[in-house]
């Protein structure tokens, strides 16, 4: 048996628990090793992180192992989905900087909800976190962007993904197929899933964003709205544990945003975690946290409760 995980135990609890995890999913790679004197365990996060992924995506009842291993590991402090270390990003190598020295983190299965003034920097950091920032743009990025423990500087876009999906704040720029259901299906299509699985995605994004109706349409003739929609549903397909949506509820009518605000909730109820860039503080209801922006560095990261009851910072900000 390789090991390609290892753990270091203080009581017989924790083995029997690897152990019964290692059993149950088939994950036989496993190593494990036990200590009576030490109160700590070790192993790398990334692996961690892998591990839970695999058990969300396989396992009714993933909420409550996972609550079960997180509470007597304490290993919250692994699952931080997204990590930003020292982030700045200029668009040409004489340019101004456009994001400042970002530094947060995203602990998963949260709704972040990123605002300020427009040209602040939102949707750079939105590419940031998406890795299309550095492999698509040519600008000079600085410091640090992992997601799932994954720095983004080392897998391409294709690997990236699967851990990351991004909806632009111009949807126009991510559609390319002739019907929603063949943009839908594109992805996992070229995963190579098989067409039960790719129609049993399909069938349950449209259903997730209540736009069943506009399976056969053609993409470029839907609204601005829509066309958010049918990019979040094709992102959606391909069940990446990380969203970045950026601006999606701005086109959207009343029932629009209500659908998309019920599907954020239930994503996240999966443990997906969600950063969406939003300018309306009437929509921001399903946040856990908000993180406000001006002139490309981050002022503010807080609890939804907090920052919407600070009514001078929000005035201060021009957000209200
Ligand atoms: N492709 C680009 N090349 C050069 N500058 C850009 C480019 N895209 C955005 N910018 C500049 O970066 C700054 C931040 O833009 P952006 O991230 O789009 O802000 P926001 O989404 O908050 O409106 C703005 O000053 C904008 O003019
Ligand atoms: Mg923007």
């Amino acid at each position: 048996m390789s090991i390609n995980l290892i753990v270091i135990c203080y009581n017989v609890n924790h083995i029997i628990l690897f152990l019964f995890f290692a059993i149950y999913h088939k994950y036989l790679c496993f190593g494990l090793v036990a200590s009576p004197w030490y109160n700590i365990y070790i192993f790398p996060s990334f692996l961690f992180i892998d591990i839970i992924q695999y058990i969300k995506r396989n396992n009714d009842y993933s909420e409550r192992i996972l609550i079960l291993i997180t509470s007597i590991l304490e290993v919250k402090d692994l699952m931080k989905a997204v990590v930003v270390k020292n982030l700045s990003y200029r668009y040409q190598s004489e340019g101004a900087e456009v994001l400042k020295n970002l530094a947060f983190e995203i602990v998963q299965g949260e709704i972040v909800v990123l605002m300020g003034l427009s040209g602040c920097g939102k949707s750079t950091l939105a590419y940031c976190l998406s890795g299309i920032i550095p492999h698509c743009w040519s600008g000079i990025m600085d410091g640090e962007v992992l997601i799932n423990g994954k720095n983004t500087r080392e897998f391409g876009v294709a690997r990236l993904a699967l851990e990351v999906g991004m909806v632009f704040q111009n949807p126009d720029t991510q559609l390319f197929s002739p019907t929603v259901e063949d943009e839908i299906a594109f992805a996992p299509e070229n995963m190579c899933l098989p067409p039960v699985r790719i129609r049993e995605r399909v069938d349950y994004v449209l259903d997730l964003l209540g736009i069943g109706a506009l399976r056969d349409a053609n993409p470029y003739q839907l609204s601005g709205g829509e066309k958010h929609l049918v990019a979040l549903a094709a992102v959606l397909a391909l069940d990446p544990p990380v969203l970045v949506l950026d601006e999606v509820m701005s086109q959207l009518d009343q029932v629009g945003k209500k659908n998309v605000a019920d599907a954020l909730e239930k994503l996240r109820q999966q443990g997906k975690t969600i950063i969406t860039v939003e300018h309306d503080l009437e929509t921001v209801n399903f946040a856990d946290r908000i993180m406000v922006m001006e002139g490309g560095e981050l002022i503010r990261y807080d609890r939804k409760e907090i920052l919407l009851a600070d009514r001078d910072f929000l005035a201060a900000c021009r957000l209200v």
